[in-house]
C-alpha cells in the first residue's frame, strides 16, 4: 500500500500532525510506503490559469508540485488540518482546490475524464479546540466529498482535539495505522 500524507498546520505541537505521525508510523511498521508533504507553509492555492487542461496536471510550482507524479500510483492520501473559525484551515481549501487539475475537460464537460486511476481514498484528521467532536463533523464531511468528484473518494473524517495527546490514544492510532495495511 502506497500512502500520501498530507501535513497542513506547522503549529508547533499540532495535534492533527501527531496523530497522522502515529497513524502513519503505523502503516509503515505494517509495510506501507509512505510519502509524506509538510506543505502548509508553502502551498499556493488555484490561480484558475487552465494550464492544467493542456498541461495534463497543475503548473504552480510550489512544495505540492511533485505530488501529482507521486499521486498516480498511491491507493490512500490522508490530509491533516486545523478547524480554524469552524471551518478547515485556508492551506486545506488551497490544497483541494488545486485538485481541480485533476479532471480532463478538454473534450467539454459533459466528457470529463478523471486523470488518476480509479480507486483511491482520502482520509482526513481534523484538529479543533472544542471537545464536541460533532458539531464540525458535517464540515469535514463535506469537504473531504468534494475529492470525491477528482477521482478520491471520501472516507469519514478522523475528528480530534488536544484530549487525543495520551500515550493510549496515540497507540491506538498506530494500531489503526497497522490494521489499514493489513486489512487491505
Ligand atoms: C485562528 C484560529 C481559529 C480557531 N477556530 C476554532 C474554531 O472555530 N473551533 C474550534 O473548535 N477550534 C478552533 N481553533 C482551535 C484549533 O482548531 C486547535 O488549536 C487545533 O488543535 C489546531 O490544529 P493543530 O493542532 O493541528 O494545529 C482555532 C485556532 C486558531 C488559531
Amino acid at each position: 500500500m502506497k500512502i500520501i500524507a498530507v501535513y497542513l498546520s506547522t503549529r508547533k505541537g499540532s495535534v492533527s500532525g501527531r496523530i497522522l505521525d502515529e497513524l502513519t508510523a503505523g502503516a509503515e511498521e505494517a509495510g506501507a510506503t509512505v510519502s509524506r508533504y509538510r506543505i502548509g507553509d508553502g502551498i499556493l492555492g488555484c490561480r484558475g490559469c487552465g494550464s492544467c487542461v493542456k498541461a495534463g496536471k497543475c503548473v504552480v510550482q510550489d512544495p505540492l508540485t511533485p505530488y501529482w507524479d507521486d499521486l498516480q500510483d498511491a491507493d490512500l492520501v490522508i490530509v491533516g488540518a486545523s478547524n480554524y473559525m469552524g471551518n478547515v484551515m485556508g492551506q486545506a481549501w488551497s490544497f483541494m482546490n488545486r485538485h481541480f487539475c485533476l479532471a480532463d475537460t478538454s473534450k467539454g464537460r459533459e466528457n470529463r475524464v478523471i486523470r488518476i486511476p480509479a480507486g483511491k481514498r482520502i482520509m482526513g484528521v481534523f484538529a479543533q479546540g472544542a471537545p464536541n467532536k460533532d458539531i464540525y463533523r458535517e464540515v469535514y464531511r463535506k469537504y473531504l466529498k468534494i475529492f470525491s468528484a477528482y477521482g478520491l473518494s471520501a472516507e469519514e473524517p478522523i475528528v480530534v482535539n488536544a484530549a487525543d495527546l495520551t500515550e493510549e490514544r496515540l497507540a491506538g492510532c498506530r494500531a489503526e495505522g497497522r490494521a489499514w495495511v493489513e486489512q487491505a
